[in-house]
């Protein structure tokens, strides 16, 4: 077994690391980890991993485990083995994995189409990230879409929370909104919110020379500009501005127009 782990001081450096076989003890699963999506959404949780705790999800096997550290990721499990009654093998769990063969779980308040890891270790982290959905007693589900499901969930849910933010301000008074990093999963599905909304200002996506033809493609922006073109925004009118990016020459470049 390995895992995939992350130099905490060096988010280039990487390594497999071999993982020791873990017995199951009373109530733990075995979950295969099936398949997995990774984005810049995930970078984010290594950058802000000691502040916002995302280090603590899966603790790394291994010598230094100090200065090593294992990016959370979502996607899909299959269990493998069980020593939990609620939890059968061939139960198949969408949620927060480690980039790695397999995960050890805990599973507590096990419903019909969810539970929560409650392994110690976790506990005092944001429920959320230790939901797993059973997707098997979904209704609907169709493994076709699992693609899909485990790369846009968390960055629509983060989309659809940024229109709902502009819309209730009334869209913080602005006559356009100009999102940076516009190739972007999260970007794009924003725009796509804001192209659907009657109300919305109009919507500008600032994005990279490699990204313009494809940012143009998707259609979801009412312009679209490189970030060496980004004076031809009219500066005069109210403009909100998202920044996917966190680049800050982009956006002080944005300011400061
Ligand atoms: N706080 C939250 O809850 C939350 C949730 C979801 C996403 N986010 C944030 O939203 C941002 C976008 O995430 P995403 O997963 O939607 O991104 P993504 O689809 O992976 O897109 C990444 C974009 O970043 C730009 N980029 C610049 N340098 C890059 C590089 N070296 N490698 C790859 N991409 C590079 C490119 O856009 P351009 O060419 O257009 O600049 C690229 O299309 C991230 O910063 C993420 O943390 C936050």
């Amino acid at each position: 077994m390995q895992e995939f782990q992350t130099n905490k001081a060096n988010l280039t450096q990487a390594r497999l690391q071999e993982t020791p076989v873990h017995t199951l003890g009373d109530g733990e699963v075995r979950v295969k980890v099936d398949r997995f999506a990774f984005t810049a959404n995930n970078i984010t949780y290594a950058v802000m991993g000691d502040q916002l705790r995302y280090w603590q999800f899966f603790p790394p096997n291994g010598d230094e485990p100090e200065k090593w550290g294992i990016i959370p990721v979502w996607g899909f499990g299959d269990v493998v083995e069980s020593n939990s009654d609620a939890l059968p093998v061939g139960e198949r769990l969408f949620g927060y994995f480690p980039p790695a063969n397999e995960l050890i779980i805990a599973p507590k308040r096990v419903t019909q189409t969810s539970l929560l890891d409650g392994s110690v270790h976790r506990a005092e982290l944001p429920p959320g990230y230790n939901l797993y959905q059973r997707v098997n007693h979904e209704r609907g589900y169709d493994r076709a879409h699992d693609d899909q499901r485990m790369l846009l969930f968390v960055l629509h849910l983060t989309s659809f929370c940024l229109h709902d933010l502009l819309k209730s301000n009334d869209w913080f008074g602005a006559e356009q909104v100009v999102i940076i990093s516009a190739s972007s999963k999260t970007s794009t599905g924003l725009a796509y919110g804001l192209a659907d909304d009657k109300d919305a200002p109009h919507v500008i996506g600032l994005t990279s020379n490699r990204n313009i033809d494809f940012v143009k493609s998707i259609d979801a922006y009412n312009s679209v500009l490189s970030y060496d073109t980004l004076e031809q925004i009219d500066a005069s009118k109210p403009t909100v501005i998202v920044d996917m990016s966190a680049n800050t020459d982009v956006l002080s470049s944005c300011i400061s127009t």
